[in-house]
């Protein structure tokens, strides 16, 4: 894994790679084969370092249910990377050219489906709260992407409508395994609540960072490429600040790159 830090759930860590290794097993070799590229291309597992920590912090005590729900919420987000290259034309992921790029369209689509089953294998055996509040997140994750479609390339969104869409594409997924993790550890309700609240709130500001670092980022550090928000018409929070308080040359000039393509499919 080419998680860097050490929050104290490492060894928890290499429990969750070694359940997603397992769950990508097919008997179609080439399915493994794209999900392999994808996931041991690494990535910073913060889902499951979210949910490890909040099951620690609430004193839980058999890990390996925490350990299964992080390899699922992984295996979504995973999925959801798969497909969000696709629509968002991303050539690059985790320092590799993006799956859809380098296996077709029709091959990474069925990829990403295939690890959403594979998370929802895992998921689907626990109590029927736990299953509802894994498939809102990757409801909210789909209405989070539907919102920001239809708002791309529109420079009057506002910063509630932005905070609006990546609490639902980013952070409600983190929320749900901080919320988990608390309801595996046995925890009071407002202490679930409380880590609840704590992976919303990292969630949303790590999409901020996310979206920063989309305009200032160094495309090789980052694995990804940068630009792809403005590219995309994807009016991200600095972009919004930009258009609310830059000067009137840089919101002429950030409109102008903003217009709405011509031939816009969609
Ligand atoms: C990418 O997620 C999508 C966003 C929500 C910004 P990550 O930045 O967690 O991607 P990986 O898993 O580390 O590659
Ligand atoms: C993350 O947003 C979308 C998902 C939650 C899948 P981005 O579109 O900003 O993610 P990156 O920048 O491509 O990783
Ligand atoms: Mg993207
Ligand atoms: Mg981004």
């Amino acid at each position: 894994v080419t998680a860097s830090w050490d929050f104290g759930v490492l060894k928890e860590l290499a429990l969750v790679e070694q359940k997603i290794r397992e769950s990508l097993v097919s008997e179609e070799p080439l399915l493994t084969d794209i999900a392999t590229y994808v996931i041991a291309a690494g990535g910073k597992r913060i889902r499951p370092t979210v949910t490890l920590l909040s099951f620690k912090a609430l004193s839980g005590k058999d890990i390996r249910q925490a350990v299964d729900l992080a390899a699922a919420l992984e295996l979504i987000h995973s999925a959801t990377l798969i497909h969000d290259d696709i629509n968002d034309g991303g050539d690059m992921r985790r320092g590799r050219p993006a799956a859809y790029k380098k296996f077709g369209l029709q091959n990474a689509l069925v990829t990403g489906d295939f690890l959403f089953v594979k998370a929802f294998g895992i998921g689907g055996k626990f109590d029927p709260d736990i299953v509802e509040i894994t498939a809102n997140a990757c409801a909210a994750l789909a209405e989070g992407e539907i919102r920001q479609k239809r708002h791309a390339f529109d420079t009057s969104v506002t910063k509630d409508e932005y905070v609006d869409i990546i609490r639902r594409k980013t952070a409600l997924p983190i929320m749900a395994g901080a919320k988990i993790a608390g309801l595996l550890a046995g925890a009071r309700l407002e202490d679930v609540d409380a880590v609840g609240d704590y992976g919303l709130h990292l969630g949303i500001a790590f999409q901020i960072v996310d979206d920063i670092l989309d305009i200032i980022g160094d495309g090789a550090r980052l694995g990804k490429p940068s630009g792809t928000d403005v590219k995309e018409g994807n009016v991200t929070l600095p972009v919004i600040h930009a258009l609310n308080n830059g000067n009137q040359i840089d919101k002429a000039e950030l409109a102008r790159i903003l217009q709405k393509p011509v031939k816009e499919s969609g």
